[in-house]
């Protein structure tokens, strides 16, 4: 039997096995962030299919750091009996649910008018102040929905990957320049969680293993901030890496074809899996079982995190538990976005609507 389906523990949750449902915008919220049925379906089916932990699709902490329409959002206390419906559901259905918090930061929807935009080289202390605080009251709002655990988004160029950024982060005061100094935001964000939390509280990251930019946030770099986080009190790191402005090394890779090209960022994940002690979650092109073994054997990975397979195969790891164990049917071609971006939520065109 694979070890990745034994029990994994993160902090002082038990999670039924290795397999982890990255982060994944849906465009199944309603205008205004809240939690809708659909998306109750969605996680239900998850947590039937039998993966190990479900990270929600990135949640904006702050009304200026939405990135896109029918994103989940965890802004404001109205929307908290949602949010607990969602994970109540999720728990019926034996199945564990984090939520992503995050910040588009420059990203941000382009309704949002530029002068609102939180840009990092520009922004004051109280600005700053601002963000961190919505960051600790969404983190309060996450604990009183209910989620088994939280996961700071600071990767895929959005606002806490920018300040890491040397291309990004222009500044050059105390949270600028040096390594210590953009990583400065970021720790005080996860400190201030940790206050509205507690310490106890399960407390993932998801981190770049670079930026894979010319001059931007590097892999020694990630070492370190990995480092920190962990002695900063992050229970997991869940390894990604890129921005949009990636060129071909993007966060979210087309045409996994080839078994070289799976778990892209599998080079990386051996020097950040050296630096740390806590548990690192591997995402990435992942789509055959013994590539998901090998990750762990090889010592790159504590546990698996996929996104695009679980759209197209909610079922997937309950199949592979059941013995069935050919690679996922995803064969990432990312037309999963085509009605999300219509409104009519993530879905694979490759089945057929109500199939
Ligand atoms: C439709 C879609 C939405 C995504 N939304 C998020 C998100 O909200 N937060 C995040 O950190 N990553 C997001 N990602 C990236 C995935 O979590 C993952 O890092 C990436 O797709 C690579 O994994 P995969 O090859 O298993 O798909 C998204 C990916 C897809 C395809």
């Amino acid at each position: 039997m694979s070890s990745l389906f034994k029990p994994k523990t993160i902090k002082n949750i038990i999670l039924p096995n290795g397999f982890v449902r990255s982060a994944t915008w849906e465009g199944m919220a309603a205008e205004n962030g809240a939690v809708t049925e659909a998306l109750v379906t969605r996680m239900v089916e998850l947590a039937q299919g039998r993966v190990g932990l479900i990270v929600s699709g990135h949640a904006y902490v702050e009304a200026r750091g939405q990135a896109s329409p029918w994103q989940l959002g965890i802004h404001d206390d109205t929307l908290i009996e949602g949010h607990r419906h969602m994970v109540d559901a999720v728990h019926r259905a034996e199945g564990k649910i984090a939520i992503q918090l995050a910040h588009a930061g420059r990203r941000a929807i382009e309704t949002l008018p530029l002068e609102n935009q939180r840009r990092i080289s520009h922004m004051n202390a109280s600005a700053i102040k601002e963000v961190v605080d919505a960051f600790g009251e969404a983190a309060k709002r996450a604990k009183a929905a209910g989620y088994d655990a939280i996961q700071i988004h600071a990767a895929h160029g959005y606002f806490l990957s920018q300040t890491l950024s040397p291309l990004e982060n222009q500044r050059k005061d105390a949270y600028g320049d040096s390594l210590e100094n953009r990583m400065r935001l970021l720790l005080e964000v996860v400190r201030r969680v940790q206050s509205e939390v507690g310490g106890g509280f399960p407390l993932l990251i998801k981190l770049n293993s670079a930026d894979y930019v010319e001059g931007g946030f590097s892999q020694e770099e990630a070492a370190i901030v990995a480092q920190n986080l962990e002695k900063s009190g992050i229970h997991a790191i869940e390894l990604s890496g890129g921005t949009p402005e990636s060129g071909e090394l993007v966060p979210i890779r087309p045409r996994i074809d080839t078994l070289e090209k799976e778990s892209y960022f599998r080079e990386a994940a051996l020097g950040i899996k050296k630096a740390v002690s806590i548990p690192i979650i591997l995402v990435g092109g992942i789509r055959h079982l013994e590539v998901a073994e090998q990750m762990v054997q090889e010592g790159r990975a504590d546990l698996i995190s996929m996104s695009r397979p679980l759209i197209r195969e909610p079922g997937l790891i309950k199949r592979w538990i059941e013995g069935s164990t050919d690679p996922a049917l995803c064969d990432s071609c990312c037309r999963c976005f085509v009605p999300a971006r219509k409104g009519e939520g993530i879905r694979c065109m490759k089945i057929k609507k109500n199939a």
